[in-house]
């Protein structure tokens, strides 16, 4: 099994630093070690004490711990970690770390370390603008320090603009997208995801039960492994990834169009979307309303965005859904061949829709791999090493 990563995570003086609180309660529960240093500053804005409640391990907040057995904190923590993150950063901190000065533990241990850093600053709007902040900023990211953020938003001293620190479950995505290999680097990944929605007058509609679960979760892993996402929707029922870009496509017309002017250049496509295989050939522009009479709406096929793509001249690397109730893996072969796919997600359509969990098998040339049933998050980071393996063939 593969190692837990471990980080030491430093608190800087500033009113975000009780965001840090939710940071380590989520590291954790993702099963990250984390290690809390903190400075004299961040001491008074939140207290060790619940630092440790969350992290489950004594904090740090002096560079004259006789607990540590060489009497070397600095060196100690810096050897243990995978990666230290500095959550919130002061402008203080930042110019700190700019000049390589070390006159208390946390930065001692950031110069002192062997390992990357990853800098989340938080301050107020004119402090982030100053030119002194970002001529620091410039300098951390020629030392090949990453920043994470600023976010914009109201700040704790009621102005709005860039400079807060980014939330808790951001900063989770960002640290965990750092520890991924990045089997992706440099590829362009087309993804379409949820429900499509088939108009039959202004508030009726045909759609389908697909939550888009499994598309959004494709999307937010092959960017943690380094690609660039687009990600066309229909109707989803889970929060769109925040690092990938989203474009809206409600009906089956408007996604075949949306992945037709974004298809070029993208070295993937994948399929996710259950798209809806007729549309009303008629769309009322009023509510109709009922009368005695049985009522008949005409529905005609709408174009197969998946087999038109993957027909392209330079076509991207493709990768289809199935979603069967019956003769799973005979039907979903013969989707593949019939789409003329290197690989397809066969499922079964009942289990998968609306779970978090999934259990399916990759059909490609080479045969059947099933996988074991797994969250859909989990599901994604597998599909993908599949397709950046077999894609680079
Ligand atoms: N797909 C698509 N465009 C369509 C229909 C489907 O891109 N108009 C894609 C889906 O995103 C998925 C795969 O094709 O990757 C599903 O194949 P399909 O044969 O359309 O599945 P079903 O509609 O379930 O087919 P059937 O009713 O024949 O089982």
């Amino acid at each position: 099994m593969q190692k837990n990563k471990s980080i030491v995570l430093g608190i800087t003086g500033g009113i975000a630093a009780y965001k840090a609180a939710e940071l380590v309660r989520l590291l954790v529960k993702n099963n990250i070690d984390v290690q809390v240093v903190m400075t004299e500053a961040a001491c008074q804005f939140i207290t060790p004490i619940t630092m440790q409640a969350l992290s489950g391990k004594p904090v740090y907040t002096g560079m004259w711990d006789a607990s540590i057995p060489n009497g070397m904190p600095h060196i100690e923590l810096s050897r243990l970690a995978d990666a230290i993150v500095i959550a919130p950063a002061s402008a203080d901190f930042i110019a700190k770390l700019v000049h390589g000065r070390a006159d208390d533990l946390l930065s001692t241990l950031c110069l002192a370390r062997d390992c990357a850093l990853l800098v989340a600053p938080a301050m107020n709007k004119q402090m982030w603008e100053n030119p002194a902040t970002q001529r620091n900023i410039a300098q951390l990211k020629t030392d090949s320090i990453a920043i994470l953020g600023p976010d914009s938003g109201e700040q704790a001293c009621g102005e709005i603009g860039l400079g807060r620190m980014l939330e808790a479950e951001d900063l989770l995505t960002l640290i965990k997208a750092h520890f991924q290999p990045k089997l992706l680097q440099g590829k362009k990944v087309l993804i379409t995801a949820g429900a499509t929605l088939e108009m039959i007058d202004p508030v009726r509609a045909i759609t389908n039960l697909s939550s888009g679960k499994m598309g959004i979760a494709i999307a937010q892993a092959a960017y943690e492994m380094g690609a660039e996402v687009t990600l066309i929707h229909g109707k989803v029922d889970a929060p769109l990834p925040k690092s990938t870009r989203n474009i809206s496509a409600p009906s089956a017309d408007a996604m075949y169009e949306t992945v037709m002017c974004n298809v070029a250049d993208q070295d993937v496509f994948i399929g996710v979307a259950a798209v809806a295989d007729y549309t009303p050939a008629q769309k009322s522009g009023h509510k109709i309303k009922k009368s005695e009479q049985a009522l008949s709406i005409q529905l005609n096929r709408t174009k197969d965005i998946l087999a038109d793509v993957a027909s392209l001249p330079n076509a991207p690397f493709c990768v289809g859904f199935a979603a069967e109730t019956d003769h799973l893996l005979t039907y979903a072969e013969q989707k593949r061949i019939a789409k003329k796919l290197p690989l397809i997600v066969a499922n079964t359509a009942t289990e998968a829709m609306g779970s978090d969990e999934n259990e399916v098998t990759l059909l490609d040339k080479n045969g059947a791999h099933p996988l074991e049933r797994a969250q859909k998050f989990a599901i994604a980071q597998e599909i993908l090493r599949h397709v950046a393996l077999s894609s680079s063939d």
